[in-house]
């Protein structure tokens, strides 16, 4: 869910309906705006399409409104569901983007004092909640008073038709800010609002503001606070398709420039110090990386690595899944990956490691994002905006991170492995990948026909073959797992067949003999098998139904090289089956709810 606001000199709806535009490509069920005019607030709700939505809205007039777009959590996907949600007199209207823990005990008390609610959502109660405090007289104050009742993250926006204002809200969900000449907007994130802004404010936890054509006052705890303007570093244009058919295929070919401008923050010209941001702790005593998704198995690589080159304990968990055991205590580390640096399950499980005494460091894509205010420091991956529901390019960065940090942690051992001199290389093998798909698009359309499908991979394969599984998942609806190659004969040997595909990934490691062997009992069972390799791999050729080549590699590149071509893979399979690539159902970019 997306909350979006304006206050300016220009009409309000096609503003807000531009931005709604730019975030909906990540799938939502429903769209709302709510503007002032002179006959009070006018509303309109829509299911289906934005462009149906922009159909039935563009006739609204004013100059300060609100809009949402909503992805269902309490309550069913309908119009009467659909923020925004108005107060009794109609003369408050909120768009909220969060949980609201305790909204059923205060939707009993304000139903009780006789207040009529029109939807099963949670949101509502925050209408009528501020309505009841006096919301009509003193929106900023009600406001305030409401928010002290209720319970769970949120972000909002409220409108005020008596006084035409719009006042705004966070606590731990991401709200941001943009500051224009005479004009205002609030939005969820900044792609949203970027052809209008250069100047965003990340509002903090428990800040109100009042937002105005000339900017925006702040409180918090019921004092007048000052917070700092930031100059946004992306572009318009970096949110456009430039040509390519789906924001996936035009991400995944940005990978070159992402590596390169990742590695470029911690890689320094010869000579100097490491341009990597000071460690919250320089020698910990152990590590714990956390993630959710896709960025879960960056964390899961994260623990091969690092254990192998640190020598102190080093494990990555489901950030979703943290259980006290996990905690190690003072003096550890806790590393947290998040493209978004907004996922709620991240966020808490690196609140929680910080409660234990951890220190933390964030490796987020998203500057001034809510875990880069929680966490000691942060790394920034240079990926730039990630427009896709689908990550990509933040993966592959996320990979370059993290050998930043060792770098940084085992800085002999990392050298000795030859880790800087492979980063810098790494941009022009994934180039060459990219520049010759055709291999890849026959595979994909080879896949298509299919319902389940094996990814299987050893070593620093087995995170890459679970990420690419979620991508078949995710883009393809292609049933697919990634699963370490060893443990097939314990159990999954039972699904193959010749209606089963197994993807092999074939490195030049130690493990390398026994995925030549597990390729050959898998094909004995009648799968076809489709390795990737590197290009003079003529052994494992032998052995597989089809190579798809990457340039060869050394051990700790592999994993990125085949990243891409699982990428491409499921891309094209998704094309191939006619999927919406960039709007997986069910889906949304980032997940801030827990
Ligand atoms: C993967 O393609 C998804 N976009 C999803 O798994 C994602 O990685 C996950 O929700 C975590 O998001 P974050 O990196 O923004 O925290």
């Amino acid at each position: 869910m997306r909350n979006l606001g304006y206050v300016g000199y220009r009409p309000a709806v096609p503003v807000l309906l531009n931005s709604l535009e730019r975030v909906t490509y990540r799938g939502y069920d429903s769209f709302g705006v709510a503007l002032v005019d002179h006959n009070g607030i006018e509303m309109v709700k829509s299911l289906g399409t934005v462009e149906e939505h922009r159909k039935r809205a563009e006739h609204l007039q004013g100059s300060i409104g609100i809009d949402h777009t909503r992805w269902a959590t309490v309550g069913g996907v309908s119009e009467a569901n659909a923020h925004p949600h108005m107060d009794c007199t109609g003369d408050i209207a909120i768009v909220h983007n969060g949980d609201i823990d305790n909204f059923r005990h205060l939707k009993q008390r304000l139903q009780s004092e006789g207040h009529v609610f029109k939807s099963e959502t949670d949101s509502e109660v925050i209408a009528h909640l501020i309505e009841a405090h006096g919301g009509r007289q003193s929106l900023v104050k009600a406001t305030k008073k409401a928010l002290k009742e209720l319970e769970g993250p949120l972000a909002v926006a409220v409108l005020h038709r008596p006084s035409r204002q719009l006042v705004v809200a966070r606590r731990e969900s991401p709200l941001v800010i943009g500051l224009g000449e005479g004009e205002t907007f609030v939005a969820s994130d900044v792609p949203a609002i970027l052809p209008y802004i250069h100047r965003v404010v990340y509002l903090e936890d428990g800040d109100i503001a009042l937002a105005s054509e000339s900017g925006i006052t702040v409180w918090n705890s019921g004092q007048e606070v000052t917070r700092s303007v930031h100059q946004v570093a992306w572009s318009a244009d970096q949110i456009s398709k430039a040509g390519y058919d789906h924001f996936m295929l035009k991400e995944i070919h940005e990978q070159p420039q992402a590596i390169h401008d990742t590695a470029a923050e911690g890689l320094p010209a010869a000579g100097q110090a490491s341009a990597t941001p000071m460690l919250p702790v320089e020698d910990p005593s152990a590590v714990l990386l956390l993630g959710c998704g896709t960025s879960y198995h960056a964390a899961l690589l994260g623990e091969q690595v690092l254990s192998s080159m640190l020598g102190i304990p080093v494990s990555a968990r489901v950030a979703s899944e943290l259980h006290e055991g996990a905690f190690q205590g003072p003096g550890s580390l806790a590393v947290a990956f998040s493209q978004s640096g907004e996922t709620s399950d991240t966020i808490t499980a690196l609140r929680r490691a910080k409660d234990s005494g951890y220190r933390s460091l964030a490796i987020t894509n998203v500057m001034g994002s809510s875990i880069t205010r929680l966490a000691d420091s942060t790394l920034y991956t240079r990926a730039g905006p990630e427009v896709a529901v689908a990550s990509t390019k933040s993966f592959v960065s996320q990979v370059v991170a993290l050998y930043l940090l060792a770098l940084h942690l085992a800085p002999e051992r990392a050298k000795a492995a030859g880790i800087r001199q492979q980063l810098r290389s790494l941009p022009s093998k994934v180039g060459q990948i990219l520049a010759n798909t055709e291999a890849i698009e026959a595979a994909a359309r080879g896949l298509a026909p299919f319902q389940h499908m094996f990814i299987v991979a050893k070593g620093l394969g087995v995170p890459v073959a679970m990420e690419g599984a979620l991508k078949f998942k995710e883009v393809a609806y292609l049933h697919t797992e990634g699963y370490p190659a060893g443990e097939l004969k314990h159990g999954p040997f039972a699904m193959l067949d010749q209606n089963t595909p197994v993807i092999a990934l074939v490195g030049n490691d130690q493990h390398r003999t026994r995925m030549l062997t597990a390729i050959k009992e898998i094909k004995a069972r009648g799968p076809q098998v489709i390795a990737v390799a590197d290009r003079d791999d003529a052994e494992t050729a032998a052995f597989a139904d089809v190579v798809i080549p990457i340039p060869r590699s050394d051990v700790f590149m592999a994993p990125v090289l085949q990243t891409v071509v699982l990428q491409l893979m499921s891309y094209y399979t998704a094309r191939e089956r006619g999927c919406p690539i960039d709007r997986p159902r069910n889906l949304a970019k980032s997940v801030t709810v827990p």
